[in-house]
């Protein structure tokens, strides 16, 4: 109600979904796609452009690496096989007890601070190797 086309909405139904189910599947797509008057075309292709939609499950630590220009100027590339390595699995997998997820992302508008991360909601900033294993090695 609060939108004067329901295909406003798009965004924060999909964000609500996700919040929900932790993700956003086909079944969900289809059933967004009918609410607001869209094509299931249509929301299927906002979900894979915004790197925020989930199209799968994730880990409980879902990690994000930015692997544009800045961050890879700066070690993202490293950044990424030192965590591929040191969690096992690679980009786009989740480890097998559910705990660790690995992606990479295009900018996330914190070129200043590069090499970064995004670490469920928080950015985590002016990365080395040894700042990431004492980060994750503190998770629970
Ligand atoms: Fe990595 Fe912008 S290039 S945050």
């Amino acid at each position: 109600a609060k939108y004067p086309q329901p295909s406003g909405a798009l965004l924060p139904v999909l964000w609500e979904v996700q919040k929900t189910n932790g993700w956003i599947n086909d079944e969900s797509e289809r059933w967004i796609a009918e609410r607001l008057g869209l094509t299931p075309a249509h929301v299927h292709g906002t979900v894979t452009f915004y790197t925020m939609y989930k199209q799968k499950p994730t880990g409980k630590y879902h990690v994000q690496v930015c692997t544009t220009l800045s961050c890879m100027l700066r070690g993202s590339d490293e950044l990424v096989e030192h965590l591929e390595k040191k969690l096992g699995i690679h980009c786009g997998e989740v480890t097998p007890d559910g705990k660790f997820s690995l992606v990479r992302v295009e900018c996330l508008g914190s070129c200043g601070t590069a090499p970064m991360f995004q670490l469920n909601d928080d950015f985590h900033e002016d990365l080395t190797l040894e700042k990431v294993d004492a980060l994750l090695d503190g998770l629970t």
